[in-house]
């Protein structure tokens, strides 16, 4: 086995791409532990996240998923994911690959809209026209995304065959490093 047979696997990507689900498939497979960061801030704050960034605002809610990157990376042998945000601040992805494989999930923005169109709990993709705003704010991270190294398109398929690629590719990565 080689040294870094224990670094965390931490699955990025705009909302809907799966990063939960995929996570908690991942997880199973590996007998990890998974860690929804979202869940995790809501825990802590006893507040649910649209509720955060209406009362406290999202510059709070950065703050707060920043602390918890630092808290993670010192934990090996999870499997993490973030909110779709974490990409904004550098020094999260950063931190992320000095104890872990990062890898960014794909998904066109209609696949998006079907995925979490209507789910509530998304303050950034509130408003009438849902496709416009994924697709606006999907551009507009785009370069953040992108500039992960390892891509994981996951249009059409299913949680666990996103966790079968996602295990594949953390192998390979393992056995070249
Ligand atoms: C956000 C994505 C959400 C959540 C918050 C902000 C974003 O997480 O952290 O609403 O900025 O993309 P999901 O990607 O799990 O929906």
């Amino acid at each position: 086995m080689s040294s870094d047979a224990q670094r965390n696997i931490i699955l990025v990507g705009f909302m809907g791409t799966g990063k939960t689900s995929t996570g908690e498939a991942v997880a199973v497979r590996l007998k990890r532990k998974f860690i929804d960061m979202d869940t995790m801030i809501e825990e802590r704050e006893g507040m649910p996240i649209p509720r955060i960034f209406a009362e406290k605002g999202e510059l709070y809610f950065r703050r707060l998923e920043r602390d918890l990157v630092t808290e993670l990376v010192t934990v090996l042998d999870l499997v993490i994911g973030p909110g779709g945000g974490i990409v904004l601040n550098p020094s999260n992805i950063r931190d992320f690959q000095s104890t872990g494989v990062v890898m960014c999930l794909r998904a066109k923005p209609e696949t998006i809209l079907a995925r979490v169109g209507h789910d509530p709990n998304r303050p950034l993709l509130q408003g009438d026209d849902k496709l416009g705003r994924i697709r606006e704010l999907m551009e507009k991270r785009k370069p953040l995304y992108d500039a992960i190294p390892i891509q994981v398109d996951t249009d059409g398929l299913t949680p666990d065959q996103v966790a079968v690629k996602v295990i594949d590719l953390y192998r390979r990565h393992q056995d070249s490093h």
